[in-house]
C-alpha cells in the first residue's frame, strides 16, 4: 500500500459530518496538504462555525461557498495529474471521490425493511453511474474516480434512526483514508466501502 500524499484537496460538505472529518484528518497527516479547499453551502452560518474555527488556526484551509462543483475544478485535476510523476492512477496524483452509499446498490437493496428512502437510494445509484462515467472520461487524463460508501456513521444524517450507527466519524475516516492510499488504476470506476470491500453494484 502506498502512502497517501496529498498536495491539494477539495472537500464538499466540509462544515460538518464526514466532510468536516475529512478536513480534520487531512490536517493530522504527517505531511498535511498544502491547500485544503473546504466547500459548504453557507460558510458564514452557524453550522460552519467549527470549520471557521479550524480555518482561523490553519491558513492552508480555504473556505469556498459551493453547492456542487466538479466541472469548474476539472482543469485543475487534469493539471495536477499532468504534473505528477508516473503513468498510473492514484489519489496522490489526482482523484474524484464521490460519497455514495450502500443504500444505492441495485443488486443488494441494502436494509430495505429498515428504511426505504427511495429518493436517497435513487440519488446514490445515480452517483455511482456518474462515478463510472467520470472514470471512463477522465482515465486518459490521469484522474482516478471511485464511489465510496463510508459505512454507517454517527453524523447528523447517520443518527436519524432509532439505532446508534456502529461507526464514529474517526473510524470511518481512518478506514477511508487507508483505502484511498491503496487505490490504483485497477479500482477506478468501482464502488467500494470504507474498508476497501467491493460492493454489489
Ligand atoms: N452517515 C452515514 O451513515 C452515511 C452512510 C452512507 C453515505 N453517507 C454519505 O456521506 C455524505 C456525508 O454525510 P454525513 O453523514 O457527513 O451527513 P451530515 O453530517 O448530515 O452532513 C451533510 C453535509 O452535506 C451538506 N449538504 C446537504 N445537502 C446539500 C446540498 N443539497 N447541497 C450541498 N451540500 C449539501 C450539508 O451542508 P449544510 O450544513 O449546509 O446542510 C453538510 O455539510 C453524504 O453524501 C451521505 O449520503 C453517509
Amino acid at each position: 500500500m502506498g502512502e497517501l500524499c496529498v498536495h491539494s484537496v477539495l472537500v464538499t460538505g466540509a462544515n460538518r459530518g464526514l466532510g468536516l472529518g475529512f478536513v480534520q484528518h487531512f490536517l493530522r497527516m504527517p505531511k498535511p496538504p498544502q491547500w485544503i479547499f473546504a466547500t459548504c453551502r453557507d460558510p458564514k452560518g452557524q453550522r460552519a462555525q467549527e470549520l471557521q474555527n479550524l480555518a482561523s488556526k490553519h491558513p492552508n484551509i480555504i473556505i469556498i461557498p459551493l453547492r456542487c462543483l466538479l466541472e469548474a475544478f476539472l482543469p485543475l485535476l487534469k493539471k495536477a495529474a499532468q504534473g505528477s510523476p508516473g503513468s498510473g492512477l492514484s489519489c496522490s496524483k489526482a482523484a474524484i471521490i464521490n460519497m455514495s452509499s450502500y443504500a444505492g446498490s441495485i443488486e443488494d437493496v441494502y436494509l430495505w425493511d429498515f428504511g426505504q428512502v427511495v429518493s436517497y437510494r435513487c440519488s446514490k445509484a445515480a452517483l455511482k453511474m456518474l462515478s463510472k462515467c467520470q472514470s471512463l472520461a477522465y482515465r486518459e487524463h490521469g484522474v482516478l474516480c471511485v464511489a465510496l460508501h463510508p459505512g454507517w456513521v454517527q453524523t447528523d444524517m447517520g443518527d436519524t434512526g432509532s439505532y446508534k450507527p456502529p461507526l464514529t466519524v474517526d473510524d470511518s475516516l481512518q478506514g477511508m483514508l487507508k483505502v484511498l492510499s491503496s487505490l490504483s488504476e485497477k479500482e477506478t470506476g468501482t464502488f467500494l466501502d470504507w474498508e476497501g470491500k467491493v460492493l454489489p453494484w
